[in-house]
């Protein structure tokens, strides 16, 4: 597993303890990440001690019982519990994932639960992702066509609908754009792994008519090019996908259309 190492971590307090729950079989100490703009105490490590029992068997689990049970001003964004909507994503153990989906039993030890990387805390695990849709948004995730509309529907062949596989399946959790190096360093300009996943996945979609305009607006030395191959994306994304591929597959389809 690919551990990222959070940035001015040694500037984090240390917070309050809160107390072992009482007739509790079994308990995981958990350290959270807290940041409350309305408090002084910024930014602290909390460490709670939570009931396996009640409080798992996931990470996100033991969130929503320290939430309930021992501190109700704890932040955090969820919503499927299935590894679907991409909102419970954070920084557990020093790797980039969702939590719904990460096992307290995958962690040994303490747990240390902190936001996405490099991105600006709205309070404690809720990172402020207004950059990162923004840049989804610039490159117009959404079919484009030319063509007279069909009376049905826009189809499409089975091989075509192939070429889609592991690029539809994304989530938009930003695991991926917040451990990559290039885009800490330049997140203003580098559009980021996700975003030029989905830039890719409808490149490669054969309905679609814009594949020209679509690269004309990436042919670009920060918003591509800033991809130095290190991989960290597609070693965090836990839905399995390689936006590393992706980003190296639009590379090569600017060199194509230049010969
Ligand atoms: S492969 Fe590219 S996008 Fe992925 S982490 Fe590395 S630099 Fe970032
Ligand atoms: S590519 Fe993977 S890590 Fe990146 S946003 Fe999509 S699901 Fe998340
Ligand atoms: S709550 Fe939806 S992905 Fe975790």
């Amino acid at each position: 597993m690919v551990q990222l190492t959070l940035p001015k971590n040694s500037q984090v307090k240390k917070g309050k303890t809160w107390p072992k729950p009482e007739g509790a079989e079994e308990t995981r100490e958990v350290r959270i990440y807290r940041y409350d703009p309305d408090s002084g105490e910024n930014p602290r490590w909390d460490t709670y001690h939570v009931d396996v029992r009640k409080g798992g068997p996931m990470v996100l689990d033991a969130l929503i019982y320290i939430k309930n049970e021992i501190d109700s001003t704890l932040a955090f964004r969820r919503s499927c519990r299935e590894g679907i909507c991409g909102s419970c994503s954070m920084n557990i153990g020093g790797r980039n994932t969702i939590a719904c989906t990460s096992g307290l039993d995958e962690y040994s030890g303490a747990i240390t639960i902190s936001p996405l990387p490099h991105q600006p805390v709205v309070k404690d695990l809720i990172p402020d992702l207004t950059n990162f849709y923004a840049q989804l948004s610039s490159v117009q995730p959404y079919l484009q066509t030319k063509s007279p509309t069909p009376e049905k529907e826009w189809l499409q062949s089975e091989a075509d609908r192939e070429e889609l596989d592991g690029l539809y399946e994304c989530i938009l959790c930003a695991c991926c754009s917040t451990a990559c190096p290039s885009y800490w360093w330049n997140s203003d300009k580098f559009l980021g792994p996700a975003a030029l996943l989905q830039a890719y996945r409808w490149i490669a979609d054969s309905r679609d008519e814009a594949t020209g305009e679509r690269l004309d607006d990436l042919e670009d030395p920060f918003k591509l090019y800033r991809c130095h191959t290190i991989m960290n994306c597609a070693n965090v994304c836990p839905k399995g996908l390689n936006p590393a591929k992706a980003i190296g597959r639009i590379k090569e389809l600017m060199v194509e259309r230049q010969t």
